[in-house]
């Protein structure tokens, strides 16, 4: 069952609620290596990169034990094998955030190379730079990291260019490292700041995280701890987005609504009406978009993570819009399919220029990754007859039960083989 098929032309309306967020869960999953004590956790969404990080972390020897609810309990009573095998971060690029925890706990560690993925190179240099620059010696060879640390000790460490694992290993491995470490030029991700609550529930020190400096004064170790992971802005703005594009009314519930003021002013400036409360947003529209064109920044600026989204969404507005990645090289693939559907994208360099047509057609396409999938089922859902959108198992690493959420709200969707 790897293909979606949609009918599309149809509003949404309805209610949903957000999932805990992909990008808060495996980080905070890895903070259990720095405890032998349990650490549990609520609002794990069960989404397959969730399943992988869970098999990476047993064969380390971490008990997991999964309740109804999104409840997940993680004990790392004694870490086995600190190894995390090409095989393993080949699929899940996070893999790496075992690398800060399991030398901050283990003195040791032995992680594969991430390599590169559909959207561009992804290094690593500032994991290793910063890791080094606190006392480890981390070696390359045959393709893996090798880091030892009899302990790492803080430092100052003023980060090249803003990455978010990297500020999330470095965070970790320094919770436990002898004095103070103070990393400039850190990620500001809320994913961030929710990573810095579970470590303080475990008795971390930490202060400034969710800004751009961040201070974290080493303990001698670490406990249990409870920790709910925050709603997922990605998800949100997703199907925000959704809706803008199809039309209708929506709202969703459980989400974090300070965590998508750039989104919702994009959305707001494509003509939709929002309202805000503590945890829910409201979306409606009734009329065509207007274009809105944005560039992709860091946070709090506007999320690579859902550029692809708002590119289908101006495909279809009225005017034209031009989008700039300023995050990754070859973020723009699903252009090309959403071409297949009739949008008219020029692309030029790390900019789209997107003129809005006044509608797609369905068609077959093809997933390229996570957010193209996304983008190209919010395609779907705009276009005219059906659309078939094969290798959708990208889906299922970043979007719990999305056809059935969609389904809720109207959309008529299913899987086929
Ligand atoms: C995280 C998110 C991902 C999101 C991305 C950008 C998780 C699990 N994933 O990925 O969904 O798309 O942030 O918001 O949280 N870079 C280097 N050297 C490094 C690290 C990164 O040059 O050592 C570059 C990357 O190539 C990229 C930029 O920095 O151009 C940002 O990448 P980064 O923030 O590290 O992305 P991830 O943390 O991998």
């Amino acid at each position: 069952m790897d293909k979606l098929r949609i009918a599309g032309g149809r509003p949404l309306q309805g209610e949903a609620r957000v999932s805990g967020a992909k990008n808060a869960a495996l980080p905070i999953m890895c903070a259990a290596l720095l405890t032998a004590k349990p650490l549990v956790l609520a609002n794990v969404p069960r989404l397959m990169d969730v399943h992988t990080m869970t098999r990476l972390l047993e064969q380390m020897g971490v008990r997991a034990a999964e309740g109804g609810n999104g409840a997940l309990e993680l004990q790392a009573g004694t870490v086995g094998s600190p190894v995390a095998p090409y095989e393993l971060v080949k699929t899940m690029r996070a893999s790496v955030l075992v690398l800060g925890p399991l030398l901050a706990r283990c003195g040791q560690a032995r992680v594969s190379l991430p390599g590169g993925c559909a959207i561009g190179a992804r290094p690593v240099d500032q994991h290793v730079k910063g890791l080094q620059a606190m006392g480890a010696t981390i070696t390359i060879e045959h393709g893996y990291m090798n880091a030892t640390a009899e302990r790492l000790r803080g430092a100052r460490i003023v980060m090249d260019l803003v990455t978010v694992t990297g500020t999330e290993t470095l965070m970790m491995a320094a919770t436990l490292a002898d004095g103070v470490t103070v990393l400039e030029n850190a990620a500001r991700e809320p994913e961030v700041a929710d990573l810095a609550r579970c470590l303080a529930a475990m008795g971390a020190k930490i202060e400034g995280a969710g800004s751009d400096t961040i201070r974290i004064t080493g303990v001698a170790s670490l406990g249990g701890a409870r920790h709910a992971i925050m709603p997922d802005r990605i998800e949100t703005g997703t199907y925000l987005a959704a809706t803008a594009a199809a039309g209708g009314r929506i709202r969703l519930r459980g989400a974090m609504p300070g965590t998508l003021d750039a989104a919702m002013e994009k959305l707001r400036e494509a003509g939709a009406r929002i309202a805000v409360a503590e945890d829910t947003i409201e979306l409606e529209m009734d009329a065509r978009p207007r274009a809105a064109g944005f560039r992709t920044a860091p946070f709090p600026g506007f999320a690579t993570d859902m550029q692809a989204q708002f590119m289908t969404l101006n495909t279809i507005a009225e005017g034209t819009a031009v989008i700039t990645e300023t995050i990754f090289e070859n973020r723009f693939l699903p252009a090309l399919e959403l071409q297949r559907l009739g949008a008219a994208i020029t692309l030029q360099g790390s900019a789209a220029i997107v003129k809005g047509v006044g509608r797609l057609q369905g068609a077959r396409v093809m997933a390229t990754d996570l957010c193209a999938s996304a983008s190209l089922v919010i395609a779907g859902l705009v276009a005219e007859g059906e659309t078939v959108i094969e290798r959708i198992y990208h889906l299922d690493r970043g979007y719990e039960a999305l056809q059935q959420k969609l389904s809720a709200l109207g959309a008529r969707i299913e899987r086929i083989a």
